[in-house]
Protein backbone atom coordinates (compact mmCIF):
# COMPACT_ATOMS: atom_id res chain seq x y z
CA UNK A 1 0.00 0.00 0.00
CA UNK A 2 1.49 3.18 -1.46
CA UNK A 3 2.00 6.20 1.59
CA UNK A 4 -0.39 8.86 1.63
CA UNK A 5 2.75 11.53 0.47
CA UNK A 6 3.23 8.90 -2.21
CA UNK A 7 -0.75 8.76 -2.82
CA UNK A 8 -1.41 12.29 -2.35
CA UNK A 9 1.66 14.14 -3.85
CA UNK A 10 -0.07 17.16 -5.04
CA UNK A 11 -3.27 18.26 -3.53
CA UNK A 12 -5.70 21.31 -4.68
CA UNK A 13 -7.72 22.94 -1.70
CA UNK A 14 -10.39 25.18 -3.81
CA UNK A 15 -11.43 28.62 -1.99
CA UNK A 16 -9.22 30.37 0.22
CA UNK A 17 -11.37 31.49 2.95
CA UNK A 18 -10.72 30.89 6.75
CA UNK A 19 -10.83 27.21 6.44
CA UNK A 20 -9.39 26.49 2.96
CA UNK A 21 -6.15 28.92 3.77
CA UNK A 22 -6.22 27.02 7.02
CA UNK A 23 -6.79 23.35 5.19
CA UNK A 24 -3.69 24.26 2.56
CA UNK A 25 -1.42 25.59 5.33
CA UNK A 26 -1.70 22.19 7.13
CA UNK A 27 -0.96 19.90 4.09
CA UNK A 28 1.76 21.96 2.90
CA UNK A 29 3.36 21.67 6.64
CA UNK A 30 2.84 18.22 6.09
CA UNK A 31 4.88 18.20 3.23
CA UNK A 32 2.85 17.86 0.75
CA UNK A 33 2.68 20.40 -2.52
CA UNK A 34 -0.77 21.99 -2.50
CA UNK A 35 -2.50 24.67 -5.27
CA UNK A 36 -5.17 27.24 -3.34
CA UNK A 37 -7.34 27.92 -5.79
CA UNK A 38 -9.89 30.99 -5.73
CA UNK A 39 -11.94 33.22 -8.01
CA UNK A 40 -9.23 36.63 -7.63
CA UNK A 41 -6.27 37.36 -6.63
CA UNK A 42 -6.82 39.63 -3.68
CA UNK A 43 -9.06 36.62 -1.85
CA UNK A 44 -5.54 34.36 -2.43
CA UNK A 45 -3.83 37.53 -0.70
CA UNK A 46 -6.19 37.26 1.92
CA UNK A 47 -5.51 33.17 2.15
CA UNK A 48 -1.67 34.20 1.75
CA UNK A 49 -1.50 36.34 5.02
CA UNK A 50 -4.17 34.48 6.89
CA UNK A 51 -1.56 31.18 6.68
CA UNK A 52 1.63 33.34 7.54
CA UNK A 53 0.02 35.24 10.46
CA UNK A 54 -1.28 31.54 11.84
CA UNK A 55 2.42 30.20 10.82
CA UNK A 56 3.88 32.92 13.11
CA UNK A 57 1.59 32.17 15.90
CA UNK A 58 3.37 28.27 16.09
CA UNK A 59 6.41 29.72 15.53
CA UNK A 60 5.20 31.86 18.52
CA UNK A 61 4.27 28.86 20.49
CA UNK A 62 7.29 26.77 19.66
CA UNK A 63 5.09 24.68 17.70
CA UNK A 64 7.30 25.16 14.71
CA UNK A 65 10.86 26.59 13.34
CA UNK A 66 11.78 29.33 10.88
CA UNK A 67 12.98 27.42 8.67
CA UNK A 68 9.78 25.22 8.92
CA UNK A 69 8.01 28.34 7.35
CA UNK A 70 9.72 29.23 4.60
CA UNK A 71 9.52 25.55 3.51
CA UNK A 72 6.00 25.54 4.14
CA UNK A 73 5.26 28.60 1.94
CA UNK A 74 7.42 26.98 -0.76
CA UNK A 75 5.18 24.23 -1.24
CA UNK A 76 2.14 26.42 -1.34
CA UNK A 77 1.62 28.01 -4.90
CA UNK A 78 -1.64 29.56 -5.58
CA UNK A 79 -4.31 30.21 -8.87
CA UNK A 80 -7.14 31.70 -10.28
CA UNK A 81 -7.68 28.91 -12.75
CA UNK A 82 -9.96 26.06 -11.55
CA UNK A 83 -8.62 23.78 -14.25
CA UNK A 84 -5.08 23.47 -12.16
CA UNK A 85 -6.87 21.49 -9.85
CA UNK A 86 -6.85 18.87 -12.62
CA UNK A 87 -3.68 17.90 -11.71
CA UNK A 88 -4.23 17.05 -8.01
CA UNK A 89 -4.29 13.42 -6.86
CA UNK A 90 -6.75 15.06 -4.05
CA UNK A 91 -9.16 17.98 -4.30
CA UNK A 92 -10.62 19.55 -1.19
CA UNK A 93 -13.22 22.09 -1.53
CA UNK A 94 -13.68 24.72 1.25
CA UNK A 95 -16.07 27.27 -0.66
CA UNK A 96 -18.96 28.68 1.13
CA UNK A 97 -21.93 26.85 1.65
CA UNK A 98 -23.66 27.50 -0.79
CA UNK A 99 -25.15 24.07 -2.36
CA UNK A 100 -25.41 25.35 -5.74
CA UNK A 101 -21.77 26.36 -6.03
CA UNK A 102 -20.55 23.65 -4.00
CA UNK A 103 -22.36 21.15 -6.61
CA UNK A 104 -21.49 22.85 -9.67
CA UNK A 105 -17.53 22.53 -8.42
CA UNK A 106 -18.32 18.94 -7.70
CA UNK A 107 -19.74 18.45 -11.17
CA UNK A 108 -16.80 20.28 -12.93
CA UNK A 109 -13.80 19.25 -11.20
CA UNK A 110 -14.73 15.48 -10.91
CA UNK A 111 -14.91 15.50 -14.89
CA UNK A 112 -11.11 16.94 -15.30
CA UNK A 113 -9.57 14.53 -12.72
CA UNK A 114 -7.15 11.69 -13.29
CA UNK A 115 -8.47 8.37 -12.67
CA UNK A 116 -7.42 7.67 -9.14
CA UNK A 117 -7.98 11.09 -7.79
CA UNK A 118 -10.18 11.52 -4.93
CA UNK A 119 -12.58 14.74 -4.17
CA UNK A 120 -13.77 15.73 -0.79
CA UNK A 121 -15.71 18.60 0.60
CA UNK A 122 -15.64 20.65 3.55
CA UNK A 123 -19.16 21.10 3.83
CA UNK A 124 -19.86 22.15 7.01
CA UNK A 125 -24.48 21.57 6.89
CA UNK A 126 -24.56 20.58 3.06
CA UNK A 127 -25.13 16.57 2.96
CA UNK A 128 -22.19 15.68 1.19
CA UNK A 129 -24.51 12.73 -0.64
CA UNK A 130 -26.50 16.07 -2.59
CA UNK A 131 -22.93 17.47 -3.22
CA UNK A 132 -21.64 13.60 -4.77
CA UNK A 133 -24.61 12.83 -6.58
CA UNK A 134 -23.34 15.25 -9.63
CA UNK A 135 -19.86 13.95 -9.18
CA UNK A 136 -18.66 12.09 -12.74
CA UNK A 137 -17.87 9.19 -10.40
CA UNK A 138 -19.74 9.50 -6.37
CA UNK A 139 -17.93 6.42 -5.53
CA UNK A 140 -14.87 8.61 -5.15
CA UNK A 141 -16.12 11.46 -3.15
CA UNK A 142 -16.68 11.82 0.32
CA UNK A 143 -16.37 14.35 3.29
CA UNK A 144 -13.48 16.05 4.90
CA UNK A 145 -15.06 18.47 7.46
CA UNK A 146 -12.29 20.17 9.40
CA UNK A 147 -12.61 22.09 12.58
CA UNK A 148 -11.59 26.14 13.16
CA UNK A 149 -8.60 27.18 13.31
CA UNK A 150 -7.32 24.65 11.47
CA UNK A 151 -3.86 24.61 12.30
CA UNK A 152 -4.71 23.93 15.97
CA UNK A 153 -7.69 21.37 16.48
CA UNK A 154 -7.18 17.88 15.65
CA UNK A 155 -10.22 16.78 14.35
CA UNK A 156 -11.30 15.49 10.85
CA UNK A 157 -14.92 14.61 10.00
CA UNK A 158 -14.25 11.92 7.20
CA UNK A 159 -18.05 11.92 6.22
CA UNK A 160 -19.24 8.62 3.88
CA UNK A 161 -21.98 9.76 1.18
CA UNK A 162 -24.17 7.37 0.53
CA UNK A 163 -22.16 6.32 -2.57
CA UNK A 164 -18.61 6.85 -1.22
CA UNK A 165 -16.49 3.90 -1.57
CA UNK A 166 -14.59 1.94 1.08
CA UNK A 167 -11.59 3.17 -0.40
CA UNK A 168 -12.68 6.45 -0.76
CA UNK A 169 -12.71 6.84 2.60
CA UNK A 170 -10.11 5.13 4.24
CA UNK A 171 -7.80 7.00 1.85
CA UNK A 172 -9.06 10.58 3.13
CA UNK A 173 -8.53 9.00 6.38
CA UNK A 174 -5.34 7.69 6.17
CA UNK A 175 -4.29 11.31 4.45
CA UNK A 176 -6.21 13.54 7.50
CA UNK A 177 -3.72 11.23 9.97
CA UNK A 178 -0.35 11.72 7.42
CA UNK A 179 -1.23 15.53 7.70
CA UNK A 180 -1.56 15.09 11.72
CA UNK A 181 -4.98 15.19 12.33
CA UNK A 182 -7.48 12.67 13.51
CA UNK A 183 -9.78 11.28 11.10
CA UNK A 184 -13.25 10.14 12.70
CA UNK A 185 -15.39 8.66 10.48
CA UNK A 186 -19.52 9.38 10.72
CA UNK A 187 -22.10 8.77 8.48
CA UNK A 188 -24.06 11.70 6.13
CA UNK A 189 -26.41 12.96 8.48
CA UNK A 190 -27.49 16.31 8.92
CA UNK A 191 -24.90 18.32 10.51
CA UNK A 192 -22.08 14.92 10.86
CA UNK A 193 -21.86 14.06 15.13
CA UNK A 194 -20.01 18.14 15.69
CA UNK A 195 -22.03 20.41 14.26
CA UNK A 196 -25.25 18.44 15.67
CA UNK A 197 -24.39 19.02 18.98
CA UNK A 198 -22.20 21.81 18.77
CA UNK A 199 -24.31 24.42 17.23
CA UNK A 200 -27.71 23.60 19.02
CA UNK A 201 -25.32 24.45 22.35
CA UNK A 202 -24.30 27.44 21.19
CA UNK A 203 -28.15 28.51 19.41
CA UNK A 204 -29.00 27.58 23.12
CA UNK A 205 -26.67 30.17 24.67
CA UNK A 206 -28.10 32.63 22.19
CA UNK A 207 -31.66 31.82 23.93
CA UNK A 208 -30.49 32.82 27.07
CA UNK A 209 -28.84 35.99 25.57
CA UNK A 210 -32.15 36.97 24.23
CA UNK A 211 -34.59 35.60 26.94
CA UNK A 212 -32.39 37.86 29.26
CA UNK A 213 -30.80 35.20 31.51
CA UNK A 214 -27.48 36.81 31.19
CA UNK A 215 -25.35 38.95 29.76
CA UNK A 216 -22.62 37.64 26.68
CA UNK A 217 -19.54 38.16 29.42
CA UNK A 218 -21.82 35.88 32.10
CA UNK A 219 -22.93 33.04 29.89
CA UNK A 220 -19.29 32.80 28.68
CA UNK A 221 -17.77 32.73 31.81
CA UNK A 222 -20.20 29.96 33.15
CA UNK A 223 -19.32 27.88 30.00
CA UNK A 224 -15.40 28.19 30.44
CA UNK A 225 -15.69 27.99 34.25
CA UNK A 226 -18.43 25.52 34.43
CA UNK A 227 -18.19 23.35 31.34
CA UNK A 228 -14.19 24.05 30.84
CA UNK A 229 -14.77 24.91 27.47
CA UNK A 230 -11.48 26.46 25.97
CA UNK A 231 -13.30 30.01 24.85
CA UNK A 232 -17.43 30.78 25.87
CA UNK A 233 -20.10 29.42 22.84
CA UNK A 234 -20.98 33.43 22.23
CA UNK A 235 -17.33 33.84 21.47
CA UNK A 236 -17.10 30.70 19.22
CA UNK A 237 -20.07 31.69 18.04
CA UNK A 238 -18.52 34.82 16.49
CA UNK A 239 -14.93 32.94 15.57
CA UNK A 240 -17.40 30.18 13.44
CA UNK A 241 -19.64 33.19 11.93
CA UNK A 242 -23.17 33.65 12.71
CA UNK A 243 -24.32 33.36 9.52
CA UNK A 244 -22.80 29.68 9.10
CA UNK A 245 -24.25 28.98 12.67
CA UNK A 246 -27.72 30.31 11.58
CA UNK A 247 -26.89 27.82 7.89
CA UNK A 248 -26.58 24.89 10.51
CA UNK A 249 -29.72 25.21 12.61
CA UNK A 250 -32.02 25.86 9.77
CA UNK A 251 -30.21 22.87 7.96
CA UNK A 252 -30.72 20.85 11.29
CA UNK A 253 -34.36 21.93 11.53
CA UNK A 254 -34.85 21.12 8.12
CA UNK A 255 -33.79 17.94 7.61
CA UNK A 256 -34.87 16.48 11.19
CA UNK A 257 -38.39 18.61 11.59
CA UNK A 258 -38.29 18.82 15.27
CA UNK A 259 -38.69 22.03 16.50
CA UNK A 260 -35.84 21.45 19.06
CA UNK A 261 -33.48 22.98 16.14
CA UNK A 262 -35.30 26.22 15.87
CA UNK A 263 -32.59 29.10 15.17
CA UNK A 264 -33.20 31.63 18.09
CA UNK A 265 -34.75 34.71 16.66
CA UNK A 266 -31.75 36.68 18.12
CA UNK A 267 -29.40 35.29 16.02
CA UNK A 268 -31.81 35.45 13.23
CA UNK A 269 -31.55 39.68 13.25
CA UNK A 270 -28.21 39.70 14.42
CA UNK A 271 -27.43 37.97 11.03
CA UNK A 272 -30.07 40.20 8.98
CA UNK A 273 -28.30 43.13 10.72
CA UNK A 274 -24.76 42.18 8.94
CA UNK A 275 -23.46 41.33 12.61
CA UNK A 276 -21.47 38.31 11.38
CA UNK A 277 -18.63 37.80 14.12
CA UNK A 278 -15.57 38.47 14.20
CA UNK A 279 -15.10 38.35 10.07
CA UNK A 280 -17.43 41.60 10.08
CA UNK A 281 -15.75 43.07 13.23
CA UNK A 282 -19.38 42.75 15.16
CA UNK A 283 -20.60 40.16 16.74
CA UNK A 284 -21.73 38.92 20.50
CA UNK A 285 -18.57 41.21 21.28
CA UNK A 286 -16.44 43.87 19.22
CA UNK A 287 -13.36 43.06 16.59
CA UNK A 288 -10.82 45.47 15.79
CA UNK A 289 -11.08 44.65 11.98
N1 LIG B 1 -3.65 29.53 13.52
C1 LIG B 1 -4.75 30.28 13.41
N2 LIG B 1 -5.36 30.83 14.48
C2 LIG B 1 -4.86 30.57 15.70
C3 LIG B 1 -3.72 29.79 15.88
C4 LIG B 1 -3.09 29.29 14.71
N3 LIG B 1 -1.98 28.59 14.72
N4 LIG B 1 -3.47 29.70 17.18
C5 LIG B 1 -4.40 30.43 17.83
N5 LIG B 1 -5.29 30.92 16.95
C6 LIG B 1 -6.19 32.02 17.19
C7 LIG B 1 -7.42 32.12 17.90
O1 LIG B 1 -8.58 31.99 17.17
C8 LIG B 1 -7.32 33.58 18.46
O2 LIG B 1 -7.40 34.56 17.43
P1 LIG B 1 -6.95 36.15 17.60
O3 LIG B 1 -5.46 36.24 17.69
O4 LIG B 1 -7.44 36.81 16.33
O5 LIG B 1 -7.63 36.67 18.84
C9 LIG B 1 -6.00 33.61 18.97
O6 LIG B 1 -5.33 32.85 17.99
C10 LIG B 1 -5.87 33.15 20.37
O7 LIG B 1 -4.66 32.67 20.46
P2 LIG B 1 -4.17 31.91 21.76
O8 LIG B 1 -2.76 31.53 21.54
O9 LIG B 1 -4.49 32.74 22.97
O10 LIG B 1 -5.04 30.62 21.64
P3 LIG B 1 -5.74 29.80 22.77
O11 LIG B 1 -4.73 28.94 23.37
O12 LIG B 1 -6.59 30.66 23.65
O13 LIG B 1 -6.69 28.94 21.85
C11 LIG B 1 -8.46 28.44 20.40
C12 LIG B 1 -7.56 29.54 20.96
C13 LIG B 1 -7.62 27.38 19.72
C14 LIG B 1 -9.39 29.10 19.38
C15 LIG B 1 -9.25 27.78 21.61
O14 LIG B 1 -9.91 28.77 22.34
C16 LIG B 1 -10.25 26.76 21.14
O15 LIG B 1 -9.94 25.61 20.89
N6 LIG B 1 -11.54 27.17 21.04
C17 LIG B 1 -12.64 26.31 20.56
C18 LIG B 1 -12.65 26.32 19.06
C19 LIG B 1 -13.72 25.43 18.51
O16 LIG B 1 -14.57 24.86 19.18
N7 LIG B 1 -13.71 25.31 17.17
C20 LIG B 1 -14.69 24.53 16.45
C21 LIG B 1 -15.67 25.44 15.80
S1 LIG B 1 -16.87 24.54 14.90
C22 LIG B 1 -16.21 24.34 13.38
O17 LIG B 1 -15.20 24.86 13.03
C23 LIG B 1 -16.96 23.46 12.44
C24 LIG B 1 -17.93 24.12 11.59
O18 LIG B 1 -18.30 23.50 10.58
C25 LIG B 1 -18.58 25.37 11.92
Amino acid sequence: MPSPEAEFARVAVIGAGTMGSGIAQVVATAGVEVTLIDRGPSELDRGMAAIRKSLAKLVEKGQLTDTAISATLERVATSTNRADAARAELVIEAVFEDVVLKRDLCAEITRTLGETALYATNTSSIPVTSIASVAAEPARVAGMHFFNPVPVLKLVEVVRAERSSAETVERIARFASFIGKTPVTVEDSPGFVANRILVPMINEAIFCLGEGVADPEAIDEVMKLGAAHPMGPLALADLVGLDVCLAIMDVLHRDFGDSKYRPAPLLRRMVAAGKLGRKSGEGFFRYDR
